[in-house]
């Protein structure tokens, strides 16, 4: 009912008589006022004006689900959120879900994260308010050997969501690194549960530095305030890539690898660039990017012409 209260001030955009508005939701005046004062509670600035009634002055910067919900266009992602104020991870939490079932596109975000992290081990900052943290249950149906290519759709969704409002030099490096000039605004990190050929779930966070300030992030990341120099509606953003993330996927469902692999050559960072990879087992390879393939691995071109693909590891240009 508040929700619904919230959308007609929303839709409305000037006063409304809380009297018409109680009637019309089949509410006592009493129990009108009563969900007035829980929305003022949750961060929203209502005006109450005699004789003229309610308007809706301010929306707090909040990700509530019903305000990522409020004209979202997606087909399955986020039609089930999970929202925190403070979390370890979202990465956990989502996991439980998608053990117990939760749906493909359940969504679990947080304002803050206690133990936000990243791939090999590393930890993600999660100052509140501050950035976006989020994570999606999805069941693609391919071979586990093809995870790879959930992450590269993923940061494909991410950049074209920014870029639907702000003109920025955004690419994507391998495997999950969204950067914008030259410093990493956005992380991905995929937690997968699979048998040998086919895949139960996936869980896939992302971290997004929203309106961090600089004493907020490592010195070699950036933050959309800090590139744009302004306040950014997070709300605005998340719902941008969600629905972004979405349609890349159901691309991805469609049309294949193809559609990842042209878009990634688009996008990419590394693309025809030399560079040094540090695998997994610390060994160090060097060589020039060819393109990515059909499973979303590197295809790196040595120095001795050999061709080697990789499936992990650090990436770094060099010159
Ligand atoms: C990376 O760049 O190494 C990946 C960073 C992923 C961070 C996100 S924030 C939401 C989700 N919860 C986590 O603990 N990690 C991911």
């Amino acid at each position: 009912m508040r929700v619904e209260i919230l959308n007609f001030l929303k839709k409305t955009g000037s006063y409304v008589s809380g009297e018409e508005l109680a009637q019309k939701l089949g509410l006592t005046r009493q129990a009108f006022w009563k969900h007035i004062q829980d929305l003022r509670g949750l961060g929203y600035e209502i005006s109450a004006v005699p004789h003229l009634g309610y308007r809706l002055i301010k929306i707090p910067d909040r990700l509530y689900p019903w305000e990522l919900a409020y004209r979202l266009n997606t087909k399955f992602v986020a039609k089930k959120t999970l929202y925190y104020k403070n979390v370890a991870s979202t990465m956990d939490i989502a996991w439980e879900l998608a053990k117990k079932g939760f749906p493909e596109g359940t969504l679990v975000c947080a304002e803050s994260q206690r133990r936000g992290r990243g791939r090999l081990g590393r930890v993600w900052l999660s100052p509140y308010l501050k950035g976006l943290y989020f994570s999606i249950i999805l069941r693609p149906k391919i071979s586990p050997f093809k995870i790879g290519l959930i992450s590269l759709l993923s940061s494909i969704g991410i950049v074209e969501g920014i870029k639907r409002d702000f003109d920025l030099p955004l690419s994507i490096k391998w495997p999950n690194d969204i950067l914008a000039k030259e410093r990493k605004l956005a992380g991905i990190l995929m937690e997968l549960d699979a048998e040998q050929d086919r895949i139960n779930f996936v869980i896939v966070g992302i971290g997004l530095n929203v309106n961090t300030s600089k004493k907020e992030i490592p010195p070699e990341a950036t933050s959309l305030y800090l590139l744009l120099n302004k306040r950014i509606d997070r709300v605005k953003v998340f719902k941008n890539i969600l629905e972004e993330i979405e349609r890349t996927y159901l691309s991805f469902q469609e049309e294949g690898e193809n559609f990842i692999i042209s878009n990634w050559r688009r996008l990419s960072y590394l693309y025809g660039g030399r560079v040094k990879v540090i695998l997994p087992n610390r060994e160090i390879v060097e060589g020039r990017v060819l393109d990515i393939d059909q499973d979303g691995a590197l295809l790196l071109r040595k120095d001795e012409g050999i061709v080697e693909r990789i499936l992990s590891g650090d990436v770094e240009k060099i010159v």
